[in-house]
C-alpha cells in the first residue's frame, strides 16, 4: 500500500501551528498574571505563545527561535493580529541577547529536547529570569507510548525516530529528566507532572499518522537508518504502511507522554 509522503519543515511548521496556550500550557497558565514579563524560548510559529501574551497582557511577551524561517512565520501572524504586547526575534536560548534577570517567568514547549546539552539553555533561562521569577518547561518522553492495536510496525518506526534523534543530540526521554534538569540549575520549589497526547478521533488518528510518516519520508533519516543499518528502504516502506493499515482500524487509539516541570529561580 502508498501512502502520502508529507515531509520537512512546512510539515512540522503547520503541526505546531496546530497547539495552544490553553492546551500546551495548562500547567503554567496558573502562575502567569497581568503585567509580566514573559519569554516564550523555542516560540516555533508562535502559537502557543501568542494564548501566553493574553495572560500576562499588558505584560511584554517576547517569543525567541533559533530558526529564523519560524520567526518569519511568526511575524507574518502578528502583522495580521496586531498585538501590542508581543515581539519575536531569532534567538539562541544557549546565548539569549537580554541582560540578566529582565524576565518575571519563563517558558519552553518542545524545546530542551533538542538542545545537546539541556543544561546550557536551562541555566541561559535562569540568568535572564528575574529573582523570584518563574520557568515552565514541557518535552514529550516518547519511551511511553499507548498504541491500540499495538503492532511491531509501530513500534520499530517509534524505535528508530528515537535513534535518529539521539544521533542528532537529541533526547527522547527529555521529559522526564526536567525535575532534575531545573533542580541541578538551582531553581526552587520544583514540581514535575505529565499528561497524555491523545489520538482518539478520526481526525486526531489521521494526524498521528501524518506525524509519523513526515517522519519516516524524510531523506535525512532514511540515509541515516540506512548508513547505520537501522532501516533499509523495504523496512521504511513496511513502517510507513504499518501506520496507514493501523489509522484505517475502528480502534485505533495513540496516547503519547509529555511531561513539565515548573520552578522559581531563589
Ligand atoms: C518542537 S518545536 C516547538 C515550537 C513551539 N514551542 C511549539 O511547541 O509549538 C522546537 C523549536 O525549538 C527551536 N529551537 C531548537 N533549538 C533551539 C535553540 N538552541 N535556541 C532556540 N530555539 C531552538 C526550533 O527551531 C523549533 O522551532
Amino acid at each position: 500500500m502508498s501512502s502520502e509522503k508529507p515531509t520537512g519543515h512546512e510539515e512540522e511548521t503547520r503541526r505546531f501551528r496546530l497547539r495552544d496556550a490553553e492546551q500546551e500550557a495548562a500547567f503554567f497558565l496558573p502562575h502567569l498574571s497581568p503585567g509580566m514579563r514573559l519569554l516564550d524560548a523555542g516560540c516555533g510559529p508562535g502559537s502557543i505563545t501568542r494564548g501566553l501574551a493574553n495572560y500576562v497582557a499588558p505584560g511584554d511577551v517576547t517569543g525567541i527561535d533559533s530558526d529564523a524561517a519560524r520567526i518569519e512565520t511568526a511575524l507574518g501572524i502578528l502583522a495580521l493580529e496586531e498585538s501590542d504586547n508581543l515581539s519575536y526575534q531569532v534567538a539562541d536560548v544557549t546565548d539569549l541577547p537580554f541582560e540578566n534577570g529582565q524576565f518575571d517567568a519563563v517558558f519552553a514547549n518542545g524545546l530542551i529536547e533538542h538542545l545537546p546539552f539541556p543544561g546550557d539553555g536551562i541555566s541561559e533561562l535562569m540568568r535572564v529570569l528575574k529573582p523570584g521569577g518563574i520557568i515552565g518547561l514541557r518535552s514529550p518522553d516518547w519511551d511511553v507510548a499507548l498504541l491500540h492495536p499495538d503492532n511491531t510496525d509501530l513500534r520499530d518506526s517509534i524505535a528508530l525516530r528515537n535513534r535518529w534523534q539521539r544521533s542528532r543530540g537529541g533526547h527522547p526521554d527529555a521529559g522526564r529528566m526536567l525535575r532534575g534538569q531545573l533542580k541541578s540549575a538551582g531553581f526552587a520549589d520544583v514540581v514535575a507532572g505529565s499528561t497524555a497526547d491523545s489520538h482518539g478521533t478520526d481526525e486526531g488518528v489521521a494526524e498521528g499518522v501524518r506525524y509519523m510518516h513526515s517522519i519516516l519520508n524524510d531523506p535525512e533519516l532514511s540515509e541515516f537508518a540506512e548508513a547505520n543499518g537501522w532501516a533499509s528502504d523495504v523496512d521504511l516502506d513496511r513502517m510507513r504502511d504499518g501506520w496507514t493499515n493501523w489509522s484505517e482500524q475502528p480502534d485505533a487509539f495513540a496516547s503519547f507522554f509529555w511531561c513539565h516541570a515548573i520552578g522559581r529561580k531563589p
